[in-house]
């Protein structure tokens, strides 16, 4: 007699699930209400027509974060309790047996919520990366933190470049580093420990092979470059003065012209290495220079520098050192303000505008709010009742915007820009006549205006029509020139 085939007994359901304990019970809630919020933040975030940071925050951080929580509360709920039902001896042996349709059920579930959970991981945290990588995360989230910076680059040349392009570059070992840095970043700004204003240089930025010459490669032949400086002087009328230059910015690839000019220095021949005594890189005693064909090295000391240079850490130059502001360039007052002169946006005839602005501008203020006050109400007195005198205001006000940031206390002098050599040492680093070399006694060649730039035409009116391509001698607009002086002696960015 044939029995009836049967399947092996399912064993009774247990009456003590694993999830019934409230830490499981309070993980699941947790774990459904993230999973919940972020395809809700998921829908919203990829058919939403604007550019909210913190939604980015909420769905790709903040959520998964409750998500992971929710279930390793969960687990940790179910271990704790089976380790409490052990210890009593009411666990039955855990027994697997695909033979029994419910086994099948719940092995059909589990594999079903694995890939689910796999595939949401996977879109997650690419989503993740991406936004932890992208322009709104880095400049706008830490929105005070980053503010200064932020705000310079929206109004930079480098506006539709990504932050990550020049502060992390390709690669993985970059990537891990500064996901590190950067998690130690959000939880000083979480908890408010950074510092104000942030310090320059980044200390571990990434050396400019790797990020600017990604895109400007070093031996790309510039050729010369035509600039116009735009001035008024501090009197009365504002009386205009007007620079205009060539730059020899060269290059280093003969196939677009001789190799020479500013760009020299970054050509493949040459190395200049350098130690600088303060963190900011502005004090520059001792220079060394590699010919990489000749083999030949020169170094250039200034006379007080005699210390033993095994003290000190060598640098070797690349393009930072002279575009250490190419993405976040706080602009002086007496600059802001003379292209808002020449823009008329501030209003030329008002009597004393440059200097008054610029004093304005520099005026000790707390916040943001307060500058803009004080900005209205000193302008408003100097010039009750005339028709430029809104205007001026908004100007002046936007350009403190743009460009003062007290509450992070930045500026243009706490950051200074090393291209030139007018408000900040710049070139004159180096070349300020000053370094020697050691042995054949020739300096870094300085005194020559003419090495960098030529002036083509300076002056007012009809003097700005007459060129002179062999460059003309600077006639200084402050009166006959010291040739002992720095341009920074006298020079700070407020006048
Ligand atoms: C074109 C390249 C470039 C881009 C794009 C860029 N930076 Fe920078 N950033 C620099 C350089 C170069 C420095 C200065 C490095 C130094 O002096 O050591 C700097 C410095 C900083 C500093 C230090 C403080 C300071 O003002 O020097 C912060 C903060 C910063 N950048 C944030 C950002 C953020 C946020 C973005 C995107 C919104 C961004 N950067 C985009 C090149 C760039
Ligand atoms: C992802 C590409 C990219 C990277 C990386 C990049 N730049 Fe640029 N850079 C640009 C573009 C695009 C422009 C604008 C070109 C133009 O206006 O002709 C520009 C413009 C410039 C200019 C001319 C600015 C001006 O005032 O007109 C300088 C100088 C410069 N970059 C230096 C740098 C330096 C230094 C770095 C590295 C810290 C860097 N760039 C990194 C793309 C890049
Ligand atoms: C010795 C200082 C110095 C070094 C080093 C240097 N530059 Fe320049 N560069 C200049 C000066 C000065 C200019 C003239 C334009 C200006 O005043 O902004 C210039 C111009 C440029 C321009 C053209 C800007 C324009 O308006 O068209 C680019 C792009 C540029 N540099 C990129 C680089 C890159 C990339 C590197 C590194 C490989 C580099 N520079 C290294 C000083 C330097
Ligand atoms: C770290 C030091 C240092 C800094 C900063 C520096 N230079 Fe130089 N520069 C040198 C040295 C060293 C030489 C080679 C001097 C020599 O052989 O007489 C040189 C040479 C030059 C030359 C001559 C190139 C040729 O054709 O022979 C020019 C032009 C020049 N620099 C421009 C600049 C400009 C512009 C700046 C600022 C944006 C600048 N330098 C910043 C160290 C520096
Ligand atoms: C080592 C190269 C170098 C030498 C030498 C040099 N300059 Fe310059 N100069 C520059 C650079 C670079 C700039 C900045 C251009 C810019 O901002 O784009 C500049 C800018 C200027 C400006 C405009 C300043 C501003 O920012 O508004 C004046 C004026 C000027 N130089 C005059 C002189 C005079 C006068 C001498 C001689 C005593 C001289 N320079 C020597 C490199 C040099
Ligand atoms: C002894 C101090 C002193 C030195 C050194 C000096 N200047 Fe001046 N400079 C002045 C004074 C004062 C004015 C007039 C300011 C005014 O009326 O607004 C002036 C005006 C200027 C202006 C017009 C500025 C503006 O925004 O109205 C330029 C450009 C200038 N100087 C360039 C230079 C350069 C480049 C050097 C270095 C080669 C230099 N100066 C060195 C004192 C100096």
């Amino acid at each position: 007699m044939n029995a009836p085939e049967t399947h092996p007994p399912t064993p009774p359901r247990r009456r003590n699930p694993w999830w019934r304990n409230w830490f499981s019970l309070a993980g699941l809630v947790i774990a459904l209400g993230s999973l919940f919020s972020f395809l809700l933040l998921f829908i919203l975030d990829s058919f939403a027509h604007f550019n909210n940071p913190y939604i980015g925050v909420l769905t790709y951080l903040v959520a998964p974060g409750f998500l992971i929580l929710g279930l390793a509360l969960a687990v940790a709920g179910a271990l704790w309790r089976r380790y409490r039902l052990r210890t009593v001896g009411a666990v039955p042996p855990l027994s697997i047996d695909l033979a029994r349709p419910r086994d099948r059920r719940i092995l059909g579930y589990f594999i079903a919520g694995s890939a689910l959970f796999l595939l949401l991981s996977a879109v997650g945290s690419y989503k993740t990366y991406q936004f932890t990588e992208s322009v709104s995360f880095c400049g706008q989230t830490c929105h005070a933190v980053m503010q200064p910076e932020y705000t310079a680059y929206e109004n930079g040349p480098h506006a539709r470049v990504a932050c990550a392009d020049c502060h992390i570059g390709p690669g993985a070992s970059w990537f891990v580093r500064s996901k590190l840095s950067g998690t130690y970043q959000v939880y000083a700004t979480l908890f408010d420990k950074y510092p104000r204003p942030i310090p320059t240089p980044v200390a571990n930025l990434r050396p400019a092979q790797a990020t600017c010459e990604q895109c400007h490669w070093p031996e790309a032949f510039i050729g010369n470059l035509d600039r116009t400086f735009y001035y008024f002087l501090s009197d009365r009328t504002n009386t205009p003065y007007t620079i205009r230059m060539v730059l020899k910015v060269g290059g280093g690839n003969p196939s677009g012209g001789p190799v020479s000019g500013i760009h020299w220095h970054m050509s493949i021949e040459n190395k200049i290495e350098y130690i600088a005594t303060d963190k900011q890189r502005q004090v520059i005693p001792w220079v060394r220079l590699i010919n990489r064909d000749t083999g030949r090295v020169t170094v250039f000391r200034t006379p007080d520098f005699t210390n033993d240079i095994s003290h000190y850490t060598i640098r070797t130059m690349d393009c930072i050192d002279c575009h250490n502001r190419p993405a976040h360039k706080f602009i002086s007052p007496n600059s802001a303000v003379n292209l808002a002169l020449e823009l008329n946006q501030i209003d030329r005839s008002l009597p004393f505008v440059k200097s008054n602005a610029v004093y304005v501008l520099t005026r000790p203020y707390k916040t943001t709010v307060e500058a803009t006050e004080g900005i209205a109400t000193v302008l408003s007195n100097a010039y009750p009742a005339s028709d430029g005198l809104r205007k001026t205001i908004f100007a002046v006000q936007t350009i403190y915007e743009h460009n003062f940031f007290p509450e992070m206390k930045t500026k243009w002098n706490v950051h200074p820009d090393n291209i030139g050599h007018m408000i900040s040492a710049g070139c004159t680093r180096c070349h300020d006549g000053n370094h020697k070399s050691v042995k054949t006694g020739r300096t870094i060649r300085a005194k020559d205006c003419n090495s960098c730039h030529i002036i083509l035409a300076q002056g007012r009116g009809a003097e700005l029509k007459q060129f002179n391509a062999a460059g003309e001698v600077f006639k200084h607009p402050g009166g006959e020139l010291d040739p002992s002086m720095a341009c920074t002696d006298c020079h700070d960015g407020t006048f």
